[in-house]
């Protein structure tokens, strides 16, 4: 599916009435199966960005279309993984993917059949019947993008999902997504503050300028999968990017 954001502004209200421009004239088509990622300085708007295009929030301009359609309030066909939307503690992994099968109506066996099929491709198989504090903060991790992932949403929207993890398990973790979206295609709007990840997974990485956020360069990273961290190649987007980066926040 294609995601456009038309024209989007928004401020919020501050301190005395003064109002906080966070977002300005934002234009972006992501085309359906693309990986796009947004770069940015903190505070630029990216969260915000990924909100809207999620119909969480109303944005003061501008709209948001899903193959046409305007987006005005969440819909099962955008999956999200935000790090505030944690898992439910008291479910266990298992009931935690089954969530949103559950919401949707769909029959016990069924949505258990599912969710069996999404722990084994997400390498969770075992642990079915532990609660998430039972698990590490990667395989939680896993589990919160099985649970988005378990409504089959056609788009999907990444706020740093993985910047609480340690390298490691950060680089595995970027395997796993660079895999799905090999076998499943979705549309995937991603945001991050690490370099090496954005050229690592995107085809696209858009950069924002300082609040309020606009849109400033656009990176097509036209490397093949799998990409070699340590080639020139790579190394040449992550300079320029980080140049970019750098440009951004002196001003
Ligand atoms: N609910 C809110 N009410 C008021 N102001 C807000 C709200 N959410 C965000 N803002 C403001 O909007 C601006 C953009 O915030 P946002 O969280 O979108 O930035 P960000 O690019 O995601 O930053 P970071 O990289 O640090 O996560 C900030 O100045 C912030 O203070
Ligand atoms: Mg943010």
């Amino acid at each position: 599916m294609s995601l456009i954001l038309e024209n989007i502004s928004q401020e919020y209200p501050g301190p005395g009435g003064i109002p906080t421009p966070a977002l300005d004239g934002i234009n972006l088509e992501l085309k359906n199966a693309r990986f796009t990622t947004l770069i940015g300085p903190s505070g630029c708007g990216k969260t915000t960005l990924l909100k809207i295009a999620a119909g969480l929030t109303r944005p003061t301009a501008g709209r948001v279309l899903l193959d046409g359609e305007e987006v005005s309030h969440p819909t099962p066909k955008i999956g999200l993984v935000f790090q505030e939307f944690a898992l439910f503690p008291w479910r266990t992994i298992l009931q935690n993917i089954e969530f949103g099968l559950e919401m949707q109506g769909v029959k016990p066996s069924e949505r258990r059949k599912q969710a069996r099929e999404l722990l084994r491709k997400t390498e969770l198989t075992g642990f079915e019947s532990h609660f998430p504090r039972q698990l590490s903060e990667g395989m939680q991790q896993r589990v919160a993008i099985a649970r988005t992932l378990a409504a089959h949403p056609r788009v999907i929207l990444m706020d740093e999902p993985f910047g609480a993890l340690d390298s490691q398990t950060r680089n595995s973790m970027q395997e796993f997504l660079l895999k799905l979206f090999r076998d499943e295609h979705p549309t995937i709007l991603f945001v991050t503050h690490n370099i090496d990840e954005a050229v690592f997974l995107s085809q696209t990485v858009i950069g924002l300028s300082q609040r309020p956020g606009r849109i400033r360069a656009e990176f097509s990273i036209d490397l093949a999968h799998p990409r070699e961290r340590t080639s020139l190649e790579f190394n040449n987007y992550r300079r320029e990017i980080l140049e970019f980066l750098d440009r951004e926040r002196k001003g």
